[in-house]
């Protein structure tokens, strides 16, 4: 396994291994990688035959206020889990690799950045979009694997892969749990003992979701309703959203029809952690 730091090196390895008629993989990560990031790893092994991986806690994602100087920036640890998954190459470039000067050139995606999170978190997407697409021109992929946990960060990405015609193909991959159902992140670590004991109330919401749509509920409202009662067994959850939206258009759906993503943000004390669930009523 190679660890390039530079634009330059990353490029030249992905040229060599494209000289060779290998088709690359691309999975962009902020590190601290668990079991999630390496469900993609293995996803790009599969589809791939050669893997590079980023690690890069972009700073123009985060607001202000937000966890960029705190986020955990295990490298050695990233760089082990890497090489047993049999990561060709991880990229991990210093800050001033990526934005040596001030960025003055934005990917904005409209529309669907502006429900969900794109209303908390103001300024976020664009940093995502705009990091990734900077990644996309310096790794130039066939494929990049991208985790339905990050629901909206995954259509959005389609949406400027599309809309700009960038020369790769997007795969989203499941959501990885714990046995508790909490969706593993790299933000768990944050949690205490007893936050660690409410956190899977996320999923039981989602959980209550699926069971009353497949009951025939359709009433979005009532649904919400329901799982807010999950998420308030737990006084230190405090909720940012729940929201049942269209999964292609993240639209607001009053009526549970067609492919409906539900969607939960929180805080439990300082961390804010999201979660999902894709439910095709047509598949019920
Ligand atoms: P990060 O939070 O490190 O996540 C990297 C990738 O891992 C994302 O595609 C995310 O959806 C996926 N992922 C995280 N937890 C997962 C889980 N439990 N199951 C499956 N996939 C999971 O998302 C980012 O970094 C950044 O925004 C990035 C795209 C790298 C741009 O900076």
């Amino acid at each position: 396994m190679k660890v390039a730091k530079t634009i330059k090196s990353v490029r030249n390895l992905v040229k060599a291994a494209r000289s060779k008629g290998k088709k690359i993989g691309f999975v962009p990560t902020m590190g601290a990688l668990h079991i999630g990031h390496i469900s993609l790893i293995e996803a790009a092994a599969k589809k791939c035959d050669f893997v590079v991986v980023s690690i890069f806690v972009n700073p123009t994602q985060f607001g202000p206020g937000e966890d960029f100087e705190k986020y955990p920036r295990p490298l050695k640890a990233d760089l082990e889990i890497c090489r047993k998954a049999g990561v060709d190459v991880v990229f991990t470039p210093a800050t001033a690799q990526m934005y040596p000067q001030e960025n003055l050139t934005w990917v904005n995606v409209e529309k669907l950045t502006e429900q969900l999170c794109g209303q908390f978190r103001p300024g976020h997407f664009s940093g995502v979009t705009t990091v990734c697409a900077k990644l996309f021109n310096i790794v130039a992929p066939d494929i990049a694997f991208f985790g339905q946990k990050d629901a909206q960060q995954a259509i959005v990405i389609k949406r400027m892969v599309a809309d700009f015609n960038m020369p790769l193909k997007i795969v989203v991959c499941p959501t990885v749990r714990q046995a508790d159902g909490l969706a593993v992140s790299s933000r768990n670590q944050y949690l205490t003992e007893s936050q660690k004991k409410n956190a899977p109330l996320i999923y039981k919401s989602l959980q209550k979701c699926q069971k009353l749509i497949a009951d025939g509920v359709a009433d979005s409202k009532t649904i919400i309703n329901q799982m807010r009662k999950i998420l308030q067994q737990a006084p230190s959850i405090k909720i940012e959203y729940i929201s049942i939206v269209d999964a292609d258009t993240l639209q607001e759906l009053k009526k549970i029809t067609g492919k409906v993503l539900t969607a939960v943000a929180v805080k439990i004390g300082s961390t804010r952690l999201i979660d999902n669930i894709l439910v095709d009523v047509n598949k019920r």
